[in-house]
């Protein structure tokens, strides 16, 4: 197994996309190419669009699949951009797999600026370009960044840390992960424990990215591209991105939308598909003991309407 990354609940993931051959499926989050090398294993002649917006995991995706390069083809970019792919508008999806956050390579490798491991720089960009870490938080608003530690750091003294932030700024800035561990222990008034750091930094982190903007254009989007009975599978590692996950698989499968106060049905009346997932699914104990990293992911299916 790959140490760039070990993908999470493949077994279920095969099992709620059921590769069929011939089937043209999307990898949105190829990382290291695990998720996508077995669905290209579990059907001789399916095809897979591997989508990163990370372009080192784009080339390690590349260098993992060369010899299933007869059917795979790599794109660069966010996951929502996919549906206007030629081909995919052409064809249509049977089967969509979303595998969100990011990769143990990239939290591992201290130079892309995820980690709070002491001295490393504050990137946390996935794409070459964009506001890095840094300056968000030399440029961000008091308003801005306490509203990134509360909804997506869930921190309850969000803004006391977003207020220790600014004052910093007048002597030397937030500039490494050691600043921004000391500005959070002042905001928490104790060490912080590796629980707070990793809240704060995954907080920025998805700030960063647009993480939640992408996924909620995303959604939707790769849903209006799937093929009759094909399935999308998202895994969240954040309850934020969870329940985004859930209100809109719930939302698609009601079988009708007129508002509450509406006398009579005038909708389409039809559900859009079905949720297959009653309850989130979580990895086994086995699979957490084997990748701690898999602890917090929460992976959900639906189904497009026959
Ligand atoms: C958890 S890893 C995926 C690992 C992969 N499933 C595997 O088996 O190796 C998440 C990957 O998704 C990419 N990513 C995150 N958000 C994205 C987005 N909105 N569009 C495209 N790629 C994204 C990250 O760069 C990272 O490589």
């Amino acid at each position: 197994m790959s140490s760039w990354h070990q993908p999470v609940m493949a077994r279920e993931v095969l099992d709620f996309l059921d590769p069929r051959n011939a089937g043209f499926f999307l990898d949105g989050t190829v990382g290291g190419g695990g998720h996508t090398r077995a669905i290209l294993e579990a059907c001789s002649d399916c095809r897979v669009l591997a989508v990163d917006r990370d372009p080192e995991a784009l080339a390690e995706a590349r260098d993992a699949l060369a010899p299933f390069r007869a059917r795979v083809r790599f794109l660069a970019g966010r996951f929502d951009r996919a549906p206007r792919d030629p081909e995919v508008r052409d064809r249509g999806l049977d089967g969509a797999l979303l595998d969100l956050g990011v990769s143990s390579y990239q939290l591992d490798a201290d130079a892309r600026g995820f980690t709070f491991r002491p001295g490393a720089p504050l990137d946390m960009r996935m794409e070459a370009d964009g506001r890095d870490a840094l300056t968000l938080l030399a440029e961000a608003s008091e308003e801005e960044l306490a509203r990134i530690f509360r909804d997506y750091g869930e921190e309850p003294r969000a803004r006391r840390l977003a207020r220790e932030i600014i004052k910093r700024r007048t002597s030397g800035g937030v500039c490494t992960s050691d600043d921004l561990v000391a500005a959070l222990a002042v905001s928490l008034g104790r060490a912080p424990s590796q629980q707070d750091k990793a809240r704060i930094f995954q907080a920025v982190r998805i700030a960063v990215n647009e993480e939640m903007e992408a996924l909620e254009a995303g959604l939707p989007a790769i849903r209006d591209v799937m093929n009759a009975g094909g399935v999308l599978v998202v895994i969240a590692y954040h309850s934020l991105e969870d329940r985004a996950v859930k209100n809109a698989f719930r939302e698609w499968s009601r079988t009708c939308v007129c508002p509450p106060e509406s006398p009579v049905c005038t909708c389409r009346g039809e559900p859009l598909g079905e949720t297959l997932t009653r309850k989130v699914v979580r990895p086994s104990q086995e699979e957490v003991a084997r990748n701690p990293r898999a602890r917090s992911a929460l992976l959900r299916a639906w189904r497009r309407a026959a």
